[in-house]
């Protein structure tokens, strides 16, 4: 079986689901239901018996232990991680807490656990770490995309402990020889994301009649990847990566904020015709220290192991619209009370 972190989050969710609709081998999903996790993402896995999921932190040395000794991992994907730029800056010490204790954590446990296989398991074994583009920080508008050599500069509290864990990670390689596997994504969106993220929060606020809050002049540029394209690139870096590399995964969808929510009211409008979406845009506050591009170039996982997107940002974002559109539901489970408050801390100016 394969061990998830993380698993009830966005990504790990959509990854979990996409994974046990492709392949018979069991997951072990293990996720702490921070206020981002949500078990209703895996309600169609309810009566699944080769998904077992347990509540707990990946800072937890002793629950990692028993069950990567009961369980008996041939593979981690390691999603769980708090993912949020707006909430780091008002309160950094959760993400030192999950995103560097935790998979110095994680590390340790999977180090004991490892070492004790036997020679041909040590050797098939894969540790696969999810990280993000904004480790390599903020690029000029003529700069060349990031690769897999552009220096580390992470701007913001959750880059920061996000580049922190990759170094672990790679440290662990180098040091121990476990076999690991860093990629580094560009801005997913997709069903199932919590509506804190530009995309999502755009959608709920455009239903509900509410301001679009733009930061800044919109002019801030982000590359888009559609998240079941992103659960591909894992699957196949897993399969075919090699221990120690790193791999850049992106969109192909560079856009500046802007455009992109003009293109977003227009597929909303198209779905669900009736008002001037585009009217509610307000430009507000911008973010502290906000990254002014991210841009991905994605050579290496396309050149080495054949990996490319399969959805155009266009063909994602109606998707994305779409199913949001057909799940108010799980939308109105989600923007609960402690959503609303984040709402009230965040936009308040
Ligand atoms: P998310 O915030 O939606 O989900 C994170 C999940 O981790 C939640 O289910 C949460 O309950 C769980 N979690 C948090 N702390 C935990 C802990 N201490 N122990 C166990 N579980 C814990 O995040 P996401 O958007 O799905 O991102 C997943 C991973 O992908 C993160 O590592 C993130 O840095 C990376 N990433 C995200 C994006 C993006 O655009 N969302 C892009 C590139 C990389
Ligand atoms: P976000 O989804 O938070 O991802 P990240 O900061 O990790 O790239 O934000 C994407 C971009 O959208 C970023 O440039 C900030 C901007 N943004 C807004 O303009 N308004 C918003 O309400 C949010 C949440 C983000």
């Amino acid at each position: 079986m394969i061990l998830v972190t993380g698993g009830a989050g966005f990504i790990g969710s959509n990854f979990v689901l996409d994974w046990l609709a492709q392949s018979a081998e069991p997951v072990l999903n293990l996720d702490k239901l921070t206020y981002a996790g949500n078990l209703g993402n895996l309600a169609a896995l309810k009566n699944d018996a080769r998904h077992v999921f347990v509540r707990g932190d990946i800072g937890d040395a002793a629950l990692l232990a028993r069950l990567l000794n009961e369980h008996r991992p041939r593979a981690i994907i390691h999603f769980a991680a708090e993912s949020h730029v707006d909430r780091s800056i008002h309160g950094p010490a959760e993400f030192i807490q999950t995103n560097v204790v935790g998979t110095f954590t994680l590390l340790e446990a999977v180090r004991a656990y490892w070492n004790a296989l036997p020679e041909n398991e040590q050797k098939a074994f894969r540790f696969l770490h999810v990280s993000t583009d904004e480790v390599y920080g903020s690029l000029g508008a003529d700069d060349p995309a990031f690769s897999e050599t552009t220096p580390y500069a992470p701007n913001s509290p959750y880059s920061a402990s996000k580049a922190s864990s990759d170094h672990w990670v790679r440290a662990y390689h180098h040091t121990y020889g476990l076999p690991v596997l860093t990629t580094n994504c560009s801005n997913n969106y997709g069903p199932l994301q919590f509506p804190e993220k530009l995309i999502p929060l755009m959608i709920v606020n455009a239903l509900a009649g509410k301001p679009l809050p733009v930061y800044g002049d919109g002019q801030n540029v982000r590359d888009w990847l559609y998240v079941g394209d992103h659960c591909t690139a894992i699957r196949t870096v897993l399969e075919k990566g090699v221990p120690g590399e790193v791999y850049n995964i992106g969109g192909n969808a560079e856009m500046k904020n802007l455009d992109l929510v003009h293109t977003l009211c227009r597929a909303l409008t198209a779905l669900k015709p009736g008002r001037d979406i585009a009217s509610q845009i307000t430009f507000v506050k911008d973010r502290p220290g906000h990254d002014r591009r991210y841009a991905i170039n994605a050579d290496k996982i396309r050149r080495e192991l054949g990996w490319q997107p399969a959805e155009t940002f266009e063909s994602g974002l109606i998707r994305t619209v779409r199913w949001y559109l057909d799940n108010e539901t799980w939308l109105m489970n989600v923007t609960s009370k402690a959503y609303q408050q984040w709402i009230d801390l965040q936009y308040a100016q």
